[in-house]
């Protein structure tokens, strides 16, 4: 069995998924893995790192693609290189279903077995596989350092000689796995920690890490079997841009994470609510490639209004490329695993695993 990844589009994505000692798990488990000549150079990986755990490399992207078994990329790969893909062959990825219905649709019916992680379930058994986690978690970390290096006051409360300076304080809008990393985060570094969310099972993990939770009055509980966001109600939004309203006059930062799955993500901070924000003040929006929680949201940009600024990145995981690296590669090797039977050494597509079953594009 031959595994092959191609070099991503380095002005978009930075990120690999295979790493030089994932390379070593996929053979020891007894892959070939084979690389576009100077994969992962510009995360500093030589091609001796990778060929010493038993990677070949390749120069010609066809005759890879032709003899690939499995493919392993980000996302997916442009047309001019899909087209080259061929039925039977399996392609692990964040795919997007919601956006890329079309294209996914067209490989399907080429009998490509295409699988998505961001489609995986929730459960305990695919945690070690969580692409959405992992990635999140490491997003939600450099959120607040990319918002906390911007913001032109001192994090932690410092009492000197010379007076006190006040601890910054901060609201974290969504508490999933991006909010939650964020809070701790933030709290680690000194601040002053506020947060809310439909779901109410939130509230605990959010106070359990020191932050306060802000609970909309009356809040309906908002959430979906699998763990997610519904959408809420026009009365809900009423009373959280309300609440929101009076809460962002004192607060220093906003970071942003609410997002609702295979939805525009909602607009919670609005224009009238920065106008009454303090001078000085920094919106992070984690949601911007998604449409952004907060008014004025573009991304790659850094918007200057009344003296607030608004920032947030296409692909905030660009600017911690290694990390998320060594991470999405051990979710999809974990991923990978669980299609390969030991026994026989084959792929085995068990359509009564959930965890395939889910994931699988058809
Ligand atoms: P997400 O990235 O889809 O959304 C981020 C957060 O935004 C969520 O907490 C959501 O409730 C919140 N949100 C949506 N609309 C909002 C609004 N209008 N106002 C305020 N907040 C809003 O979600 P994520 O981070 O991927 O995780 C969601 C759930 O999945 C959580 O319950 C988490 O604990 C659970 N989870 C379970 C795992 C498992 O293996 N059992 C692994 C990872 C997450």
């Amino acid at each position: 069995m031959i595994i092959v990844s191609l070099s991503e589009k380095l002005e978009i994505e930075k990120r690999i998924s295979i790493t030089p000692e994932i390379v070593k798990k996929y053979t020891e488990l007894g892959f070939e893995v084979k690389l576009e000549k100077n994969y992962g150079s510009h995360l500093g990986y030589s091609q001796n790192e990778f060929k010493d755990n038993g990677a070949k490399f390749e120069d010609d992207e066809k005759k890879l693609l032709e003899e690939a078994n499995i493919i392993i990329q980000m996302g997916l790969l442009d047309d001019n290189k899909t087209k080259m893909l061929k039925s039977d062959q399996i392609y692990v990825g964040v795919l997007n279903p919601y956006d890329n219905q079309n294209k996914l649709k067209e490989l399907a019916q080429k009998k490509i077995n295409l699988f998505s992680l961001d489609l995986l379930p929730r459960i305990t058994r695919a945690q070690s596989m969580d692409v959405l986690s992992s990635q999140a978690n490491l997003a939600g970390y450099k959120a607040v350092v990319e918002s906390f290096s911007t913001f032109e006051k001192a994090i932690p409360m410092m009492m000197t000689a010379a007076g006190t300076v006040p601890a910054a304080k901060v609201l974290v809008v969504g508490a999933g796995v991006a909010g939650l990393q964020a809070i701790a985060t933030a709290k680690r570094m000194g601040a002053i920690v506020f947060a809310t969310d439909v779901r109410m099972a939130s509230k605990e993990q959010v106070e359990s890490l020191g932050g306060k939770f802000l609970t909309v009055d009356g809040a309906e509980n908002l959430e979906t079997e699998g763990g997610y966001a519904k959408e809420a109600s026009e009365d809900f939004k009423k009373k959280q841009e309300e609440l929101l309203a009076e809460t962002l006059k004192k607060i220093d930062i906003v970071i942003c994470t609410a997002l609702i799955p295979g939805k525009k993500a909602p607009l919670i901070i609005k224009e009238n609510m920065i106008n009454e924000m303090k001078s000085g003040s920094i919106i992070y929006d984690l949601a911007a490639s998604q449409g952004g929680n907060s008014a004025y949201t573009e991304v790659d940009k850094i918007i200057e209004k009344n003296r607030i600024k608004i920032m947030g990145d296409k692909n905030i995981l660009n600017k911690l490329p290694i990390s998320s690296s060594n991470l999405y590669a051990k979710n999809v090797f974990n991923f990978v695993s669980n299609l390969y039977d030991k026994k026989s050494k084959k792929i085995n597509i068990n359509l009564e695993d959930e965890i395939i079953v889910k994931t699988k594009v058809s």
